[in-house]
């Protein structure tokens, strides 16, 4: 933890392709700045253009399979206040083929050691509807780098499946499946409602609330321990986040 009486400070690390985490995180530091707290924001660039959509079945194919086997990303270097301490970081992104993103991948590979060491760290996973084993993996190379990892908050699509699963697919094949006659009124739109955002930024609240707690308290390190999982329903079609460890 930084100083008691400088102000709780988090930093957010986030990758986002097609805008989804990015909405996420800008509400959700929104909300951490309503705290009091300060929200500073550090999006990962990949060096070589990663298009959106991916242009046809065929690339978005093919990129399922490469992500499938974790091909990592590079990035550019990331700001020098990336490796301050901080009273939390967060790391949001999307899930890709049961993954985190390779651009996420490849700055844990690169980064990892300096940024992560012995910080307290909140996993964000902004995804279709599969997150878990990303999560786990996730977890693991975050417990290996040290970090106290607090649990991780998850936003998915409200699409029931299959829609959602086709849905996606054909938006990253480059087509718009809520306008398409046979598929729209299955699959009305592509990510995040705006009522998932607003609970994005709840969620700011509560973590910036629960950094200066810590801080006044004169706590090292943000403790999970004895907490009970934050865990709110993600069945309505208005899913809200949720919470695992
Ligand atoms: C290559 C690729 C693979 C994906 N694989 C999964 C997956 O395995 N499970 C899932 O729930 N979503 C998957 N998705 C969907 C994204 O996680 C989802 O659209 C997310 O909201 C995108 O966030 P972003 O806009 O911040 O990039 C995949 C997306 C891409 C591009």
């Amino acid at each position: 933890m930084s100083h008691p009486s400088t102000p709780a400070r988090i930093l957010i690390i986030f990758f986002s392709l097609s805008g989804q985490s990015r909405g996420l995180v800008s509400l959700f530091a929104q909300g951490v700045r309503e705290t009091g707290a300060t929200a500073t924001s550090v999006q990962l660039k990949p060096l070589a253009d990663v298009p959106y959509p991916f242009g046809s079945i065929g690339h978005t194919l093919r990129r399922m399979v490469i992500t499938f086997l974790r091909r990592r990303v590079p990035i550019e270097n990331l700001p020098s206040h990336s490796f301050a301490r901080y009273d939390c970081i967060v790391l949001a992104g999307p899930t890709w083929s049961y993954n985190p993103s390779g651009p996420i991948l490849y700055m844990l590979d690169r980064d990892g050691k300096r940024i992560f060491n012995r910080q307290t760290v909140l996993p964000l996973i902004s995804c279709r509807g599969h997150w878990k084993i990303h999560n786990h993996f996730l977890r693991k190379r975050l417990h290996l780098l040290r970090a106290n990892v607090l649990p991780t908050i998850w936003f998915t699509h409200p699409v029931k499946e299959p829609w959602s699963t086709i849905g996606v697919f054909l938006r990253y094949s480059g087509y718009r499946p809520e306008g398409m006659h046979l598929l729209k009124k299955r699959y009305p739109r592509y990510g995040h409602t705006r009522s998932q955002l607003l609970d994005a930024r709840e969620e700011g609240i509560r973590v910036g609330n629960m950094v200066i707690q810590a801080k006044q308290a004169g706590a090292p390190a943000i403790s999970c321990r004895g907490d009970a999982p934050h865990e709110r329903s993600s069945n309505s079609s208005e899913a809200r986040p949720t919470t695992a460890r």
